[in-house]
């Protein structure tokens, strides 16, 4: 690789090109990847340069973080007047001014539950105060996996000790440490690690183009739904904790649910006094064309967690939001409550919450929902268009600034390509200048919400030239 910046480092290192590629692991298979390292040097805007100064068009956010766009002045600055002012505050002690900050920012912003809310199913739950309570953390793995272990400590603090089971659902992601990766359904990452931790069970995602269940919407009575109400009284109601969900999925291909699917998912877990669980991560922070897809689907969850895009990217920050009525429960005498048994060294880190902060900001002053919402539309007219031209889009799906394409031989029959087409359309994007999330049968886009009309235009000229090269050597 004839590079810009590699050879003096190469250099300095006195080694060669290959020797240096291999001390380091990658989320890639390495020897395919270091056939071709995709090693960035600088970004701008919606723009990536690589080491040998090739451009690549962000279409992924970096990997759906990159919200406010990259080299974003306004969170650069508040992230350097915050190292200036305080870059560390004592976690196992007290917090910061910045960490509150934000916390009430979000639960300003979180999805209102009050009984006359919009769509709101208020008071279900008891609730007798309104807001949210924040845990902070650093990365989306870290909240998921802390969300199941508040959802356990709520139970018991309740009197339902016995409540610990996690339901969640096939070709889910929540992260890669071992409760949350547990709860992920996705079986190339799963079996690798196994055995995972007991104590969740696995439902059928809502993957209305290719049901389960051999039925087809909207004549379907919502099985997938449905089912996990049996599915709980089966396991025993006593023994449910929670239902963790992904109101999009992602892996698996971008699973958007019908309209009834999550209200049927609130109603169940009212019943059953189960926590309702949103993962968040990806669609959360106006993803959706909402600052959450809870606001999105109109369905209020217990606990929200958030991650990726809620720093932008330029520090790790994660978040969950829980319910005022349930993290009240955590309040309490020290001789009967230990209050949340939970933390990392780094929540609430005042860096990673002042750049939190200047993300939100950003997103309301420039109202980048709206935008998410309308570059969203035009991102979905430019995907249908090539679905006419091409004939071999079986399914749209997502919603704003998340979006994917499932791709399949023949949409009469949805039969599949045989030869990982996705991932041969998200290579030759690549080449061409594209960064999107590619797979053997789908491709997703996730732009940063600043994203332009022109710069959407140019994501689909580009992913048009790769498809049409890719179907020209078939
Ligand atoms: C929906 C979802 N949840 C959780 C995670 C885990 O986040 P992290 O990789 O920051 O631990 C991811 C990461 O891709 C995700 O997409």
């Amino acid at each position: 690789m004839s590079t810009a910046v590699l050879p003096d480092l190469i250099s300095a290192a006195q080694t060669t090109e290959e020797e240096f590629l291999r001390h380091i692991f990658v989320r890639d298979q390495m020897a395919e990847w270091s056939k071709q390292p995709l090693v960035m040097a600088k970004a701008d805007g919606v723009y990536y340069w690589d080491v040998q100064g090739k451009r690549y068009l962000d279409a992924l956010s970096g990997i759906y973080v990159v919200a406010v766009g990259h080299s974003n002045r306004k969170v650069i600055d508040a992230i350097r007047r915050q190292l200036d002012t305080l870059h560390f505050s004592p976690p196992m002690h007290g917090t910061n001014p910045v960490a509150i900050q934000l916390a009430n920012l979000l639960s300003e912003l979180g999805p209102d539950y009050s009984p006359s809310s919009p769509g709101g199913e208020g008071g279900v739950r008891g609730d007798t105060v309104s807001g949210w309570t924040v845990k902070f953390q650093c990365g989306g793995a870290e909240v998921t996996e802390g969300a199941i272990k508040l959802a356990r400590q709520y139970h018991k603090l309740t009197g339902h000790p016995g409540k610990y089971k996690i339901i969640s659902r096939y070709q889910s992601w929540h992260g890669s440490t071992m409760g949350s990766l547990s709860a992920s359904g996705l079986k190339s990452r799963r079996t690798v690690n196994e055995p995972l931790a007991p104590g969740f069970v696995h439902v059928f995602p809502p993957t209305c183009y290719r049901c389960p269940f051999g039925k087809g919407y909207p004549n379907c009575g919502i099985t997938c739904a449905t089912l996990i109400g049996d599915v709980i009284d089966m396991e025993d109601p006593e023994t449910v904790a929670a239902i963790l969900v992904e109101p999009i999925g992602h892996t698996g291909g971008i699973i958007d649910p019908p309209e009834e699917y999550l209200p049927l998912l609130r109603d169940i877990c009212d019943r059953h006094n189960i926590l309702l669980m949103f993962d968040e991560i990806i669609t959360g922070i106006g993803r959706t064309g909402n600052m959450f897809a809870a606001q999105t689907f109109g369905v209020t969850p217990d606990v929200l967690c958030i991650g990726k895009g809620l720093s932008g990217g330029y520090v790790p920050l994660s978040a969950m939001l829980v319910r005022r009525t349930i993290a009240d429960v955590f309040w309490g005498p020290l001789q009967q409550n230990p209050g949340f048994v939970e933390g990392h060294t780094f929540e609430g880190n005042p860096v990673s919450c002042a750049a939190g902060i200047a993300v939100l900001q950003e997103i309301l002053e420039r109202d980048l929902c709206r935008n998410a919402r309308e570059q969203g539309a035009r991102l979905r007219a430019g995907f249908e268009r090539l679905g006419k031209k091409y004939g071999v889009i079986g399914e749209l799906r997502g919603k704003g600034l998340f979006q994917g394409i499932e791709f399949v031989k023949n949409p009469k029959t949805k039969e599949r390509f045989t030869n990982q087409f996705g991932v041969l359309v998200g290579r030759r994007a690549l080449q061409n200048g594209l960064l999107c999330r590619f797979d053997p049968h789908w491709i997703a886009f996730g732009p940063p919400l600043v994203v332009t009309t022109e710069q959407i235009d140019d994501m689909i000229a580009i992913l048009d030239r790769s498809m049409g090269e890719v179907l020209g050597q078939m």
